[in-house]
């Protein structure tokens, strides 16, 4: 199954963040038209329900406007020789036959589904994103006008929903409320959401939604990018973290103190450090660090691992993230330190790690040079596997024309 990305979403980014981004809602019709399979479904929420190990903390019922204390659709269970709430399905069903909104909060935490729908967003906003799953009875009202501190980009998956979405307000606090239909006037946006279609609405945008004539399932990622306040906090705490200002203050009050001095002596500092930053690769940092908070850019191990022992003789490998120091050789051994482990391998391998630190690649069948290609192999498997090789994606090199690696070609 292709992976979704964010343009699939949002179309063109470069006009979506000119245009859209934090300014006024959007709205895409038929943006994932045919490409709704790989997306959480009725199916799938009656597929977890059944699991019976769901949190009732995920799960929020709401009827008539109001929210549905947990009690009525939880039951106390043993869990060896503790009680604990599991959600009751059978009263969920009941609660949501009679006319109640089911909501399921943080689904990426428990459908690989749910992840694969966040991950474009986590990426291309670089900040952590939920999604969440609102299903609604046919004929129900859904939520009444309110406004949502973060912002939502809404996928109806299944049967439809009308909403209602007025202008972003110029001025907006960050927070949640709600309006009575007096305070709205006429929405800039009113459509009736059919699957397929995506609706961004920024945060503090008023806007509400009600299904129709049939149960309505949609997917709202909800995602609030970092403010200028969180990255630059960012920046001075990575700043800060040296040494030179690690010391314990001796911090007393008033104007003329030792305290006074010192903390005049380090704020001189910092303000040296920030303007001796190098912005562009400081950009870069806070982009890396927003993906991979929260697990926005969790790695797939057991995945990684299982491409490795399936590596072939003709694929491709260079240099992985994990960094390598060769040491000393002894008796035809180099000592090699790599993500925490000690090694000695055969002189040759470690002067074949050498040969690829430029960014050059090998076959595998040809990294350990004049051995048989299955000892090569084995050797090239075994550096992987720690993550101090790594195979270069795409086909092996003359599998096609085009399929030349960026080193070879630098070497012509
Ligand atoms: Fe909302």
């Amino acid at each position: 199954m292709d992976p979704y990305s964010f343009e699939d979403f949002v179309g063109d980014p470069d006009v979506f963040f000119a245009e859209y981004f934090d300014k006024q809602p959007l709205l895409r019709t038929g943006a994932l038209a045919g490409r709704l399979d790989g997306l959480p479904s009725v199916r799938q929420l009656d597929d977890i329900l059944a699991l019976e190990t769901t949190p009732p903390s995920y799960l929020r019922v709401t009827k008539g406007g109001k929210g549905v204390p947990s009690g009525a659709y939880t039951r106390t269970v043993a869990r060896g020789a503790a009680l604990a709430e599991a959600v009751n399905a059978e009263k969920v069903y009941e609660l949501f036959r009679s006319g109640g909104t089911v909501t399921w909060n943080s689904l990426q935490h428990v459908l690989p589904s749910a992840r694969r729908l966040r991950d474009p967003f986590a990426e291309a906003l670089a900040c952590d994103a939920e999604v969440v799953l609102f299903v609604t009875p046919a004929r129900t009202d859904g939520f009444s006008p309110h406004r949502d501190s973060i912002d939502v980009f809404v996928v109806q998956v299944d049967g439809t929903k009308t909403w209602r979405v007025w202008a972003t307000p110029e001025h907006r606090r960050g927070d949640e409320g709600s309006y009575t239909p007096e305070e709205l006037g006429d929405p800039v946006v009113e459509v009736t959401l059919r699957p397929g279609d995506v609706l961004y609405v920024p945060h503090g945008t008023p806007h509400a939604a009600a299904a129709n004539s049939e149960l309505s399932l949609h997917l709202s990622v909800g995602v609030e990018p970092r403010r200028w306040r969180h990255l630059l906090q960012d920046t001075v705490t990575a700043l800060v973290e040296d040494d030179a200002f690690h010391g314990f203050p001796h911090l007393a009050e008033g104007e003329d103190t030792a305290a006074v001095a010192a903390l005049t002596e380090k704020l001189e500092l910092l303000r040296e450090r920030l303007a001796r930053l190098d912005v562009a690769s400081e950009a870069k940092r806070l982009v890396a660090v927003g993906r991979a908070r929260n697990g926005a850019d969790r790695t797939r191990e057991f995945a990684r691992l299982a491409a490795v022992d399936t590596l072939a003789p003709a694929t491709r490998v260079r240099r992985g993230a994990v960094p390598v120091e060769i040491g000393d050789s002894e008796a035809g051994r180099t000592a090699l330190r790599a993500g925490g482990r000690q090694l000695a391998v055969p002189d040759a391998v470690a002067g074949a790690l050498r040969a690829l630190d430029s960014g050059r690649t090998v076959s595998a069948a040809e990294f350990f040079p004049g051995v048989p290609e299955a000892r090569s192999l084995s050797a090239v498997r075994g550096l992987a596997r720690i993550g101090v090789l790594e195979a270069v994606a795409g086909p092996p090199a003359g599998a096609s024309p085009d399929a030349v690696p960026v080193a070879d070609e630098k070497r012509k």
